[in-house]
């Protein structure tokens, strides 16, 4: 049984909402402990667990009068457990228990503003002279109260916008309390979890690595564990919390691309192996890597060569480790969820993904995820109470295939060379300007242009440098870092200056969508 099993917890019911993972950060952030569940999982012989003390339904693209796409087993409302729903959550319990919902006359999407017209629980603390701005989202509308339920607020566009039934603990709001554009939307989630469903705090840092501690020392036992360590936040947190639960029965091996960052691989070195003492495999394989890529410019193609490569590489020294049982992974909740289509839909493959992660299924080895259940933000607070560097704990995300996806074309050892010192000048003027941790990744680019250029009354033709800042809560969507002209101009005239191969610097400017946040 995973120590999770026997916690309290909120059990988030998800029907495809672009905010569901923001509704189980802002609860873990309460310090709750909370899952997600895709509606469709919960059939009609689905028990809920005991530990379940609360249930919320997200907002979802599904209208509820779409009843055959709309799969919701309505004895959740019966079972007395405290309900929330959340725009179509709403819309689906005020479906159920007897109100209508139609397509509004006008959508709201945005600011709108709520006034309250009664007094709630769920609401205590939460207008200010009976009022409030919150972010809508919707098209459709709950037009008919459920029978025995109250009014609690309205807004233009709708005027059944929080509605409740006290008695049988069903609650249901039109706006989006999980977005910061709701003023204090966190007031909202904190009355429903704390007084209404009554539960008790049982989620900090402290709890989470004793807990997983002791979950991976029951799990391993007394036998060996591999972990591809990539010197990233995820995988360098899987192997610290490892050592300390299991010391030296685990492996660290850390593969050498040559599509590292500057001085990466000495990092990882020296922070694993000489500082924390921990069994470390260090591969050089730049060489093979090289080889390998040789006049290959499709990205597809890269991506492939290197993430076969790493494997066979990976396999040939775990190979070496007797009696290996288990394979460490840094997967993270955020993988869980996204890797399931909550409407049944497929997405569509944009980029395959590789990662120290995709590791060989035919070696027989037990996998260990000890992160499964954390988002990022959790990770990085963890590492902090495993006492991990702030250096590696808020490090930029950097893909698996490395600088390989971030220089279109054909890859030689001269323009990887340019390319880590132009990406070294970018990020250490981050660093210097106290830009870096208000960015979510940040990185440089080469592209396979050559401009011309006039230095010292000569004429040069090099390479064209793409830099890219982002903001972004997980990645998923992303916009551009907005830097003041001094910085930009600094940071052009660093790299332009200092690295002979470059003399144009752009920045990219474009958000994703439509965009992906690497090139390839
Ligand atoms: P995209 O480019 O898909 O990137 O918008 C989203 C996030 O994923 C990272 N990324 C990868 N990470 N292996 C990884 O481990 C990969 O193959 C890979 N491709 C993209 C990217 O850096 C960004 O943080």
């Amino acid at each position: 049984m995973r120590l999770e099993d026997s916690l309290e917890k909120i059990l988030i019911v998800d029907f495809g909402s672009q905010f569901t993972q923001l509704i189980a950060r802002k609860i873990r952030e309460l310090g709750i402990y909370c899952e997600i569940i895709s509606h469709n999982k919960i059939t009609k012989t689905h028990k809920l667990e005991n530990n379940i003390k609360g249930l919320i339904l997200s907002g979802g693209p599904l209208n509820v009068y779409q009843s055959k796409k709309v799969k919701f087993n309505k004895k959740l409302l019966f079972s007395k457990i405290p309900v929330l729903g959340i725009c179509f959550g709403h819309q689906i319990i005020s479906k159920v228990m007897g109100g209508k919902v139609k397509q509004s006359k006008s959508r709201e999407f945005g600011l709108a503003k709520v006034i309250k017209i009664n007094n709630s629980l769920l609401t205590k603390n939460f207008f200010s002279k009976k009022e409030n701005n919150v972010w809508m989202s919707h098209a459709d509308e709950v037009i008919k109260l459920p029978k025995n339920f109250k009014v609690i607020a309205k807004s233009n566009n709708s005027k059944l916008c929080i509605i409740e039934n006290s008695k049988e603990k069903l609650y249901g709001i039109q706006f989006h309390p999980e977005v910061t554009h709701t003023k204090r939307g966190k007031i909202i989630l904190k009355n429903f979890i704390f007084n209404i469903c009554k539960i008790k705090k049982n989620w900090s840092s402290r709890d989470k690595k004793s807990k997983l501690i002791k979950d991976v020392r029951n799990k391993i036992g007394n036998s060996k564990v591999i972990c591809a360590l990539s010197g990233g936040v995820d995988s360098s947190v899987v192997a610290k919390l490892l050592s300390n639960a299991i010391g030296k029965n685990l492996t660290c091996i850390f593969v050498n691309t040559g599509m590292l960052r500057k001085n990466e691989e000495k990092q990882v070195v020296n922070t694993f192996k000489k500082r924390f003492k921990i069994n470390l495999i260090y591969v050089n394989a730049e060489k093979q890597f090289l080889s390998k890529l040789k006049n290959i410019s499709d990205p597809e193609k890269k991506r492939k060569i290197i993430g076969n490569l790493f494997i066979k590489i990976f396999e040939k020294y775990a190979k070496k480790i007797k009696n290996v049982k288990f394979l460490a992974q840094g997967t993270l909740y955020p993988d869980l969820i996204e890797s399931k289509s909550v409407t049944g839909s497929q997405t569509s493959k944009i980029k395959s993904h590789h990662n120290v992660g995709g590791l060989p299924k035919k070696m027989n080895l037990k996998l260990i995820e000890p992160l499964k259940y954390l988002f990022k933000d959790e990770v990085r607070k963890l590492g902090l109470e495993l006492n991990l560097n702030k250096e590696i704990i808020s490090r930029h995300p950097f893909p698996g295939p490395g600088l390989a996806i971030r220089m279109p074309g054909i890859i030689t050892k001269d323009k990887i060379n340019i390319l880590k010192e132009a990406d070294h000048y970018f990020i250490k003027a981050l660093k210097d300007h106290k830009l870096y941790d208000r960015i979510w990744q940040a990185y440089a680019a080469l592209l396979p242009v050559k401009t011309v250029g006039v230095m010292g009354d000569n004429r040069t033709y090099e390479y064209l440098c793409l830099l890219r800042a982002i903001t972004s809560e997980d990645g998923m969507t992303a916009d551009f870092f907005e830097f003041k002209k001094s910085f930009m101009q600094f940071v052009s005239n660093q790299i332009v200056n200092n690295i002979r191969g470059i003399n144009r610097v752009v920045y990219d400017i474009t958000s994703k969508p439509p965009s992906t946040i690497e090139l390839e």
